[in-house]
């Protein structure tokens, strides 16, 4: 009860247009006794052009004091000059998920019914396709560590060091254990441990140590270009998926892919130990082949909220929301396509219904 402080960030291009839906229907699911207090934070391309800002100091504090982030997607036009890429996502996104220490980020990923997969009709015929991918946030080659010299000559050099601590994948192993053994009690490992062998010998050793704590747990290891095969050729294998951030980032984008679309995928960007808030946000960009047109599902972000409320302890009303996205998928099969402030509308109605 009381009031959740939410710091929006609709960031660019589309995330303006799906935030504003994803609030919607929040306001619409919004708990008995409980009041929405959100603050809107201009942040991301159009503030970086016009004042070299990407994220002050003093606004990473005043977001750090909020119960939870909502985010739409940042990342400006391809190709302007004046914004090289990786200002908006490093400065902005990556700061974010480092400095409140998001260390699980979280993707589920199932079919819902009416929703239409590219997979043919003999893989959907292996099982229900339900599953969750916990890719570790604050880690691998995402840290930043690498550089480059002789830039612009025939001689330049550039270097990337994945970063994998023990402390950081132990606490990512031992939260995608928790969620295994809540689910259908089965762990996959990915990583590339036939070549990356530093890094993947910790992941390896401690996905086995942690294990005993989880004996009911059953593990299996894929390199992440087995992975892929399996991803389109069975996905209904997979339970809970834990894996480094880069491997979990693209593997993520296969599992919307094949799960009915990067319109409907969502995300939280999770600090289990509540130290820090958590972020919610689809798990695709800023789409500047569509932004402005209402043409953007506002699926995912929708369904981002849900994990916010969720996240929250408002389960009841993460679960509106989610029946409420279940019901109008259903309803889409063979309807005219609609702008993306209809599919906020439709969902807000079934909610409120
Ligand atoms: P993208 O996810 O923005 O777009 C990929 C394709 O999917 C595009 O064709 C786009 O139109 C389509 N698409 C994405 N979301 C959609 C939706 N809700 N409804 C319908 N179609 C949708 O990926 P990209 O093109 O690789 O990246 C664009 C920019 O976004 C880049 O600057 C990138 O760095 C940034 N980015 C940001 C985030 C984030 O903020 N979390 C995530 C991914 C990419
Ligand atoms: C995502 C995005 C980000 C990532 C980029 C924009 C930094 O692709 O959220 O999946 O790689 O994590
Ligand atoms: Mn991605």
């Amino acid at each position: 009860p009381g009031s959740l402080r939410l710091a929006v960030i609709p960031g660019d291009g589309i995330g303006q247009e799906v935030t504003a839906e994803a609030l919607k229907v929040l306001e619409a699911a919004a708990p008995a006794g409980v009041k929405f207090e959100p603050t809107r934070y201009d942040l991301g391309a159009e503030r970086y052009l016009a004042t070299g800002e990407v994220l002050p100091d003093t606004v990473l504090e005043e977001i750090r004091a909020h119960d939870a982030i909502l985010l739409g997607a940042v990342g400006g036009k391809p190709g302007d000059p004046n914004l090289p890429p990786g200002i908006l996502e490093r400065g902005l996104l990556l700061r974010l998920r480092f400095e409140l220490d998001h260390y699980v980020n979280l993707r589920p990923s199932r079919i819902f019914p009416g929703v239409t997969s590219p997979l043919s009709e003999a893989v959907l015929a292996k099982g229900d396709i339900d599953f969750v991918v916990v890719r570790e946030g604050t880690e691998g080659p995402y840290t930043g560590n690498g550089g480059a010299i002789r830039v612009g000559t025939p001689a330049e050099t550039a270097t990337e060091v994945s970063l994998t601590t023990a402390f950081g994948v132990e606490r990512v192993v031992r939260d995608a254990y928790a969620r295994a053994q809540q689910r259908r009690k089965k762990l996959t490992l990915i990583h590339k441990t036939n070549v990356l062998t530093y890094g993947g010998a910790i992941w390896t050793r401690i996905v086995r140590e942690v294990g005993t704590e989880f004996p009911d747990v059953a593990v299996d290891y894929l390199h992440i270009d087995a992975a892929t095969i399996f991803m389109a050729t069975d996905p209904a294998r997979f339970d809970v998926i834990v894996t480094d951030n880069l491997f979990g980032d693209i593997i993520t984008d296969l599992a919307a892919a094949v799960t009915g679309g990067i319109g409907l995928a969502a995300s939280g960007n999770v600090n289990p130990d509540r130290t820090a808030p958590s972020m919610f946000e689809p798990v695709h960009g800023s789409a500047p082949d569509i932004a402005g047109q209402q043409l953007a599902d506002p699926t995912a972000a929708i369904l981002s909220a849900s994990l916010l409320l969720d996240h929250l302890g408002h389960a009841d009303a993460a679960r509106t929301i989610e029946d409420a996205v279940i019901g109008d998928l259903a309803a889409r099969a063979g309807a005219e396509a609609r702008r993306t402030s209809e599919v906020g509308d439709a969902i807000a109605v079934r909610v409120a219904g």
